[in-house]
């Protein structure tokens, strides 16, 4: 069995997978309560609350899995992208866990671990397929060859789609995080109603761009009456679904590959979800949805990345560091 553990941002999660990958148990302590009063995470706030609830969280998904230390093949931790604090605190612990255990280490990208989500049974995804992944702080269209990573095609130029999300509930005046409830919102307004950008329509290559649309929506909203919300709410949500909608479908037909999937935290809004399903179907492609409780972060996620990763030992894994951003991935 392998304990993931996952801290990258104000998720504290710990997870087991067993060696067939079935997720045995998945605990995840959102930290979204206390950030909220900011209107965003606090690096060193969340920093201190993983913290507090990292063994915890730990602990506690051991005895959903009905296991003990003893009954653990490996310990996966995300080294990165995140919040760099937060990350080291994830780090430390798995390290320890391991170190004190005798057990190997599997350092994860937690952008791979994304897409990992989708290899977990009772119906695992086989690569190869094209993948989007939309989340809070990563928007990306990559090409997945096999399971140890990924090759990516195309990414935002600024704001990642559930940034795009958050900052546009922020301006709508609702509350963080925005994703979920900017869907409200826009469940009763018409997606119509106002004529949005759809952003690189046209453009070559395979980049989004998510920036300019929220400077549409801060113009919209001084000119727009408050009764009309969920109108504008509605057509912001269609134009950042269009785009991800109209730039995933160029991959995928350009690639020739027969899947598109769908990862990261944006996956669990349904209005992209149908979206894209009437566009793949369409474009007679199949599309997979991550399922919706492992679309946000999650260290089930990062356990199922490290069935298919190199098992690292202390001399490899002791001196290890966390990295903050995509590119120093490498
Ligand atoms: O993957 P995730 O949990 O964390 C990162 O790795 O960033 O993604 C979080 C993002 C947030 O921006 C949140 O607003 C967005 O996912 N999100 C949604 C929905 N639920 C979460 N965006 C749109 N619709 C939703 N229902
Ligand atoms: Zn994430």
């Amino acid at each position: 069995m392998i304990l993931g553990i996952e801290t990258s941002c104000d998720e504290t999660a710990a997870a087991i997978v067993d060696g067939d990958g079935w997720l045995r148990a998945n605990v995840v302590s959102s930290q979204a309560d206390i950030h909220r009063r900011y209107g965003g995470v606090v690096p060193e706030v969340a920093s201190r609350r993983h913290l507090e609830l990292t063994v915890p969280v730990v602990e506690r998904a051991l005895e959903e899995a009905g296991a003990g230390y003893a009954d653990l093949d490996a310990v996966a931790v995300t080294r990165g992208p995140g919040l760099i604090g937060a990350l080291l605190v994830g780090l430390a612990t798995a390290k320890a866990i391991a170190f004190a255990r005798s057990l190997p280490l599997v350092p994860v990208d937690h952008l791979i671990g994304h897409v990992a989500s989708l290899y977990l049974e009772p119906d695992p995804l086989e690569p190869p397929f094209l993948v989007l992944l939309a989340s809070g702080g990563h928007t990306i269209l990559a090409d997945v060859v096999d399971h140890t990573g990924m090759h990516v095609l195309g990414s935002t130029l600024d704001d990642a789609a559930g940034e795009a999300f958050d900052k546009g509930a922020r301006l709508l005046g609702l509350g963080y995080p925005g994703g979920a409830e900017l869907e409200r919102l826009a469940a009763g307004g018409d997606p119509a109603a106002i004529p949005f950008p759809t952003a690189m329509r046209g453009r070559s290559g395979h980049d989004l761009s998510f920036s300019g649309l929220k400077t549409a929506l801060r113009v919209t909203l001084e000119t727009t009456p408050d009764d009309r919300r969920a109108d504008v709410a509605a057509s912001y949500q269609a134009a950042i679904i269009r785009s991800l909608g109209e730039r995933a479908l160029e991959a995928v037909t350009a690639s020739g590959r027969e899947t598109l999937a769908l990862v990261g935290g944006v996956a669990r809004n349904q209005a992209l979800r149908a979206d894209l399903e009437r566009r793949c179907t369409a474009a007679g492609v199949r599309l997979v949805c991550a399922p919706p409780d492992l679309c946000s972060d999650n260290a089930a996620m990062i356990a199922s990345a490290a069935r298919y990763l190199p098992r690292l030992q202390p001399d490899a894994y002791l001196g290890l560091d966390a990295y903050a951003s995509f590119t120093e991935a490498a």
